[in-house]
C-alpha cells in the first residue's frame, strides 16, 4: 500500500472502507494505524459474478488499461490473488460474466450512468450533492465523469487543479461565463471555486458564502471612521441594507461586464 498512515483524514478513512473491502494485507495496516472509523460497506455487486483481475480488461480495453497506472485510484490496486476486486472492478463490479461473455450487455457496472459505485468509498459526496443546491448528478443529468477522470492522471478532468485548468471545465459546460469581458472581474483568475461549491451548496447559485462576506474576503479595506463600511474607497454603508453585493442592483455582473467597471450591466 503506498498511501502512508498520515494520509490526511478523509483519505484515511476512504482507506478504512478499502480494508472492509476485504483485503487483508490492507487491514492489518490500517488497524496498526490506529484511527480508522470503521464503516461496512460492500463493494459493487453483480449477481452471478466473480472478481477476475485487471490483467483480464486488458484484452478488449487495451487502451484504458495501459493508461490505468498514471490514474490515482490505480494506487488503489492491490496485488496478490486476495485482492483482485481491486483495479478496475473496485469501480465496474466482478468481471467474470462479462469476460466470459466477451463484453455481453448488462454484464458489468458503468458508473457513468449512476454515481453508486463512487459514493461506496466516497460516502460524504451523497450528502453534497443532497444539499438543497447541487450540480444535478442525482437526477442523473451529469455524472461525476464529466468532471473526474477515473482511468487517467489526475482524478481531476483537465489534468490537475490548475486554475485555469478548472475554468476550462467549467466554462465547457457554463458558456456564458466566458467572456471575453470588456471589464473582467479579476476574482475569475483565482478559480470560479473561490465563489462556487463544485457539488453542492446550502446558498442559491452553489455559492460558498450567500452574502457580502462572499466578496469582502477579497475587497476589505481598512475601516477609518467607526459607522462607515469602506469599499474602494467609497462608504458602501447604505448599500450594504439594500442586498448583497450582486442583488442590490449594484454589481449584478459579477463574472465581468461588457460596460461598466464597476460591473454592472
Ligand atoms: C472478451 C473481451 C472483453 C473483456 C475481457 C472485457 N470486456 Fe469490457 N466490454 C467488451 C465489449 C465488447 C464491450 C461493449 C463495447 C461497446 O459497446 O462499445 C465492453 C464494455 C465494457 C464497459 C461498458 C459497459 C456499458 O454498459 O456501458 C465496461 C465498463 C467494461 N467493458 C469494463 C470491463 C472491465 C472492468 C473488464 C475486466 C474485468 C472488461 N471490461 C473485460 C469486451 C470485453
Ligand atoms: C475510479 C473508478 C473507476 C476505475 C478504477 C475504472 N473505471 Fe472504467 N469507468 C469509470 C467511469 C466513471 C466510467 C464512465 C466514463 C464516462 O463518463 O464516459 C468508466 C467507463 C469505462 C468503460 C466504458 C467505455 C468508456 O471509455 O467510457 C470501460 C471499457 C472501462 N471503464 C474500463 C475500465 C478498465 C479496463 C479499468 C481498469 C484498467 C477501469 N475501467 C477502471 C470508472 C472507473
Ligand atoms: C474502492 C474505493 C473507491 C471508489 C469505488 C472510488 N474512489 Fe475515488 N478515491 C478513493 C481513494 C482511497 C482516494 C484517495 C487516493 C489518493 O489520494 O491517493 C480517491 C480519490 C479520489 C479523488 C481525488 C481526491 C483528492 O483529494 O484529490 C476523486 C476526485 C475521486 N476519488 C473521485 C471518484 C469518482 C468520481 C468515483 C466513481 C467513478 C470514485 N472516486 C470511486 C477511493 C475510491
Ligand atoms: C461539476 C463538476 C463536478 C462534478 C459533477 C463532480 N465533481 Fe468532484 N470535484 C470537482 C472539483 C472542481 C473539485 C475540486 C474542488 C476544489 O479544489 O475546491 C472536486 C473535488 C472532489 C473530491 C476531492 C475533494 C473533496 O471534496 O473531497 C472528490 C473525492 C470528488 N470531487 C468526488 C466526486 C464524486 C464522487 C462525484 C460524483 C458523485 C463528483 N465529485 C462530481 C468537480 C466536480
Ligand atoms: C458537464 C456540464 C457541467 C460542468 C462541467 C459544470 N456544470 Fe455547473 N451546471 C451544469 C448543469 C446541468 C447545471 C444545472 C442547471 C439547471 O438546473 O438549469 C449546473 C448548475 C450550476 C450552477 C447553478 C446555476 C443556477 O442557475 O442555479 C452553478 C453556479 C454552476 N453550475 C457552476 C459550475 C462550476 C463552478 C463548475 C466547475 C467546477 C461547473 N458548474 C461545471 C452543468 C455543468
Ligand atoms: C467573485 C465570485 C465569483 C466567481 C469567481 C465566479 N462566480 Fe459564478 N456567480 C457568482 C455570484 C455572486 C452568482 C449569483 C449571481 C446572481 O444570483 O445574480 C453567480 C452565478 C453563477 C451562475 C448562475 C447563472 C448566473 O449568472 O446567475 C453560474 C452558471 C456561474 N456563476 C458560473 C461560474 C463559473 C463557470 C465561474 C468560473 C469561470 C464562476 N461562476 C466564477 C460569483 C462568482
Ligand atoms: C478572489 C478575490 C475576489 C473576490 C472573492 C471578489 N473580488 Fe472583486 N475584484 C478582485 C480583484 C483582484 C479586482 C481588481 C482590483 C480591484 O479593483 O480591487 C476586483 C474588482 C472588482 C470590481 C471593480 C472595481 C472597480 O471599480 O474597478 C468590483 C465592482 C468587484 N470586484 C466586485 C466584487 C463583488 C460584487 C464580489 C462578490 C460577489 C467580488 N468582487 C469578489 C478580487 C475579488
Amino acid at each position: 500500500m503506498q498511501v502512508p498512515c498520515s494520509a490526511p483524514p478523509h483519505h484515511r478513512r476512504l482507506l478504512s472502507v478499502l480494508a472492509l473491502l476485504g483485503i487483508a494485507a490492507l487491514s492489518v495496516a490500517l488497524i496498526s494505524c490506529g484511527t480508522v472509523t470503521r464503516t461496512v460497506m460492500a463493494p459493487p455487486g453483480i449477481p452471478g459474478a466473480k472478481y477476475v483481475g485487471s490483467d483480464s480488461c486488458s484484452d478488449c480495453h487495451d487502451q484504458i488499461t495501459k493508461q490505468f497506472p498514471t490514474a490515482d485510484h490505480a494506487r488503489l490496486m492491490a496485488r496478490g490473488t486476495n485482492a483482485m476486486e481491486m483495479g478496475c472492478e473496485s469501480c465496474h463490479g466482478p468481471g467474470s460474466l462479462h469476460v466470459d461473455s466477451g463484453g455481453g450487455r448488462g454484464t458489468i457496472i458503468n458508473p457513468k450512468r449512476s454515481p453508486e459505485v463512487c459514493f461506496q468509498c466516497h460516502l460524504d459526496k451523497r450528502g453534497e450533492f443532497n444539499l438543497p443546491h447541487s450540480h444535478p448528478v442525482l437526477a442523473g443529468r451529469i455524472s461525476c465523469s464529466d468532471c473526474h477522470d477515473p482511468h487517467k492522471g489526475s482524478v481531476h478532468s483537465q489534468g490537475g487543479l490548475g486554475v485555469l485548468d478548472q475554468n476550462t471545465l467549467c466554462l465547457t459546460c457554463h458558456t456564458e461565463q466566458r467572456g471575453p469581458f470588456v471589464f473582467e472581474h479579476e476574482a475569475l483568475r483565482e478559480g470560479c471555486t473561490t465563489c462556487h461549491q463544485p457539488h453542492g451548496s446550502v446558498n442559491d447559485k452553489l455559492l460558498v458564502q450567500r452574502n457580502q462576506m462572499l466578496c469582502l474576503k477579497c475587497h476589505f479595506q481598512q475601516q477609518q471612521t467607526g459607522g462607515q463600511l469602506l469599499i474602494g474607497g467609497i462608504d458602501h454603508t447604505p448599500f450594504v441594507a439594500q442586498g448583497t453585493c450582486w442583488s442590490a442592483g449594484c454589481h449584478e455582473a459579477v463574472h465581468g461586464s461588457q460596460v461598466n467597471s464597476a460591473l454592472r450591466y
